[in-house]
């Protein structure tokens, strides 16, 4: 079951996510399924995004703020409110989990990849950029590991900006990596939130 939040819109959404979650979780997860059917919904709710409390708006110093607003009781799905500081940008990464960003206020540059090389070398992997995008608000991009997993994200312009994003699971609780595209090296790294709910 999905947490009540103080947003009935978020509670809608939460609610209709929660069923398409379950809908797909037969032993293993669908998580393809799961974006495709969830993405029109993201979608309705980044047209209005008027419940979203200021306190989940709020910048970080030339960094990335993420707030929890809303997860399953089971762990199964998490819903974050992250805030970009004008040009701050991460470097290309993972999230091992799918996952669902939605820009609602500025735009933000997403590069994707995928990972080219066979695994074989240890903490090296060769990424191949394969597209990018300049996402505005209202604009929906999926995540579905292992193949489509791999992107950076930068904030280009010169104020905040601000999405959503969902995914399939608290990924404080993950161990991910983030890979330097020069050099191919990988790095560990945990993401942690400034107020979970
Ligand atoms: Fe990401």
């Amino acid at each position: 079951m999905a947490i009540e939040t103080t947003s009935r819109a978020l509670d809608v959404f939460t609610n209709t996510l929660d069923r398409i979650v379950r809908q797909n979780t037969n032993g293993a997860v669908d998580g393809a399924a799961i974006v495709a059917e969830a993405t029109p919904h993201f979608e309705e709710l980044l047209s209005d995004m008027s419940w979203l409390d200021p306190k989940f708006q709020i910048a970080e110093e030339g960094g990335i703020a993420n707030y929890m607003l809303a997860k399953a009781t089971d762990d199964s799905w998490t819903v974050v409110s992250t805030v970009w500081w004008p040009d701050y940008g991460t470097p290309v990464h993972d999230h091992m989990l799918w996952g669902l960003v939605g820009v609602w206020k500025g735009m933000e540059l997403e590069r994707r990849y995928h990972r080219v090389d066979d695994g074989s070398r240890e903490n090296y992997a060769e990424m191949k950029e394969i597209g990018v995008a300049y996402n505005r608000p209202g604009d929906v991009s999926g995540l579905v590991p292992p193949d489509d997993d791999f992107h950076l994200i930068q904030n280009i312009t010169p104020e905040p900006s601000c999405s959503i994003h969902i995914y399939g699971g608290s990924l404080d609780g993950v161990l991910r990596h983030s890979f330097n595209i020069e050099t191919g090296e990988i790095t560990e790294f945990r993401s942690n939130y400034n107020i979970a709910c």
